[in-house]
């Protein structure tokens, strides 16, 4: 799932074969390509990007949530861990003591307003959803959901799908918010495709049917979009949260046969419906600016802001903007490794860590910096290829770098190999750590360092914390990582869909 990185994040959906529909719009809207103001922030002019409409700039929740550790994926403990969280009790086990333990985060969240039918008692059921760039589903539980149990992490015994006649339990176990009223719903059911998902190593599975139904998010609609009602969940939620916005590739999406659980091809993600709508007359762009939210805040607290079709408001960026294609990734679907394409799924782009000891003058932040400007003690890693995802936490980044990072602390982190992770004191000095974009001669987009470390607990109970630069985990692709929330908050994104680019800018401090 999200906490994951997005290789050891192997989906288990049924097996899709790689039906390349194609990805993108395919048609240009002469209006919205003359663009007139912005451009003096983008070094190709043609790639600017106007501010979206007002109305369709929409404030993120900044969600509560127990993620279990990236490399080792969720466990027995880790959900025994959350559930005492959440019931507010003391957590009295220190986190080092246990396998998969938990450490608090903010989620991204956003409403998404499924239909209703006509004579229903209001227009719409509004759904507080994960907002996720590596997946591409938009789905909301059932209230006739079976909730099938909690997830058996990384147990041999996971049956996927769970065979018929699995009984179901107490749907308070698998832990979802409000849940979505079917009688109500205005939908069309797909009766011959559903949705079987399972991730891995947390062993969580969804099922459900895919249906057509009206979605509205940030004031834009789409009549008929795919998305999944969920009927049959192995999960471990937070109480609150009841879907998902899938924000990634069309490739991601899951459809598969009812009668034989093969894939059923893909289908545009909502975002990619809006953009393709030419009466809406949209840019083909969606934009983020997640914000550092302090802990205790609550899960309405401003989160930041998401736009659809153009840039958020420049009170979030300075500066101009960095632009590089997203980059295509081999793709192994569903286990289908014969197939193994390079495609737009994941927002994927080649960085350098730049990373020096507390101190180290990178020049000043915020500030663009080229390769030149870097003098000694500064590092940079060997380039890997990265995914963005606002719905990941850490930046997972090969082991050799997350460990010297770790080092730079001041006391330095202790390496734990067995669940990948550098345990740091809580007031530990971070290092000076950046991500280097667009190459050797790219930009250098920092973090702040109030975001290096991550404590284990939103009260920051424990005396420890992480450092929120990790390693990817055992059995990920060394060249691989996944950039999270922590650097997101300190930048802005817009992803051109209709170009495949994405442009960074860095936030104003805050
Ligand atoms: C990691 O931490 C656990 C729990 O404290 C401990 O049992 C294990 O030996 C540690 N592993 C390493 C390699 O330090
Ligand atoms: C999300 O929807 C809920 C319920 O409709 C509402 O109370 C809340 O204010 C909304 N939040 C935002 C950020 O729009
Ligand atoms: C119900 O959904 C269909 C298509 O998904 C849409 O055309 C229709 O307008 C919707 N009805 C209402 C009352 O919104
Ligand atoms: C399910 O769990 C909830 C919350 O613990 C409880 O209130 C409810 O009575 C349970 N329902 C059944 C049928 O056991
Ligand atoms: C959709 O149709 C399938 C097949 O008939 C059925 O199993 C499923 O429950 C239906 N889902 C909904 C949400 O109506
Ligand atoms: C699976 O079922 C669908 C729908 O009946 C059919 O079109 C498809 O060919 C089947 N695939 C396989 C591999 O049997
Ligand atoms: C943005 O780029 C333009 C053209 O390359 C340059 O003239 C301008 O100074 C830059 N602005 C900032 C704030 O860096
Ligand atoms: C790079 O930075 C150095 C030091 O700040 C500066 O002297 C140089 O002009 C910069 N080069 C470019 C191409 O901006
Ligand atoms: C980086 O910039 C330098 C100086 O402008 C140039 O010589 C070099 O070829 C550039 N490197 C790349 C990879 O573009
Ligand atoms: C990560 O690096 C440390 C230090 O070099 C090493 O001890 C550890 O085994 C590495 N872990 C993995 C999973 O490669």
């Amino acid at each position: 799932m999200v906490q994951t990185t997005f290789l050891a994040a192997l989906l288990l959906a049924c097996y899709t074969p790689i039906s390349l529909a194609s990805a993108l719009p395919s048609q240009k809207t002469n209006s919205i390509r003359n663009v007139n103001n912005n451009e003096h922030l983008f070094v190709d002019a043609s790639h600017a990007i106007r501010n979206a409409p007002p109305e369709n700039v929409v404030t993120l929740g900044a969600h509560t949530r127990p993620v279990t550790y990236a490399g080792s994926g969720l466990s027995k403990r880790g959900i025994q861990l959350g559930r005492q969280a959440l019931d507010k009790r003391t957590q009295d086990d220190p986190p080092t003591t246990h396998l998969g333990y938990i450490f608090y985060q903010r989620h991204a969240t956003i409403n998404v307003t499924w239909g209703n039918k006509a004579d229903a008692a209001s227009p719409g059921q509004t759904m507080l959803s994960y907002l996720s760039m590596t997946e591409s589903d938009t789905w909301t539980p059932s209230t006739n959901y079976a909730c099938i149990g909690e997830p058996a992490p990384r147990s041999a015994d996971f049956k996927f799908p769970v065979p018929p006649g699995t009984p179901p339990v107490n749907q308070s176990v698998c832990h979802f918010g409000p849940l979505y009223d079917v009688s109500q719903g205005n939908f069309t059911n797909l009766t011959q495709i559903m949705m079987a998902d399972g991730y891995s190593p947390d062993n969580m599975y969804l099922q459900g049917s895919f249906v057509k139904t009206p979605i509205t998010v940030s004031g834009l609609t789409v009549n008929d979009q795919v998305a999944a009602i969920v009927e049959q969940a192995a999960w471990f939620g937070d109480g609150q949260f009841s879907g998902m916005l899938g924000m990634g590739y069309p490739i991601m999406t899951t459809p598969c046969y009812r009668a034989n659980l093969t894939g059923a091809g893909t289908y545009d993600p909502f975002v990619f419906r809006l953009m393709k709508d030419k009466s809406k007359n949209l840019q083909p762009v969606f934009s983020l600016a997640p914000n550092r939210v302090e802990s205790g805040s609550p899960a309405w607290a401003d989160g930041g802001s998401m736009a659809l079709g153009g840039l958020v408001p420049s009170s979030y960026y300075r500066g101009n903007f960095t632009t590089v294609p997203v980059e295509k990734v081999p793709w192994a679907y569903g286990g289908n490794t014969k197939n193994n394409d390079e495609v737009y799924a994941y927002y994927a782009t080649t960085v350098e860590m730049l990373y020096g000891p507390p101190g180290t003058d990178l020049d000043s932040p915020y500030t663009p910096y080229n390769a030149t400007s870097i003098g000694n003690p500064v590092m940079v890693s060997d380039a890997f290829q990265a995914v963005v995802d606002v719905g990941t936490p850490m930046t997972l980044v090969p082991n050799v770098t997350a460990y010297a990072i770790g080092q730079l602390f001041i006391p330095s982190a202790t390496y734990n190999a067995t669940y990948s992770y550098m345990l740091i004191n809580c007031n530990a000095k971070p290092p000076v750590v950046a991500i280097r974009i667009g190459g050797p001669n790219g930009t250098i987009f920092h973090y702040d360092p109030r975001d290096l470390i991550i404590p284990f607990t939103e009260d920051r109970s424990y005396s420890h914390c992480m450092s929120a630069i990790a390693d990817s985990g055992p059995g990920s692709n060394p060249n691989q990582g996944t950039i999270g929330l922590t650097w997101l908050k300190n930048n802005v994104m817009a992803v051109d869909l209709e170009k495949n680019l994405m442009h960074f800018a860095a936030r104003r401090p805050y």
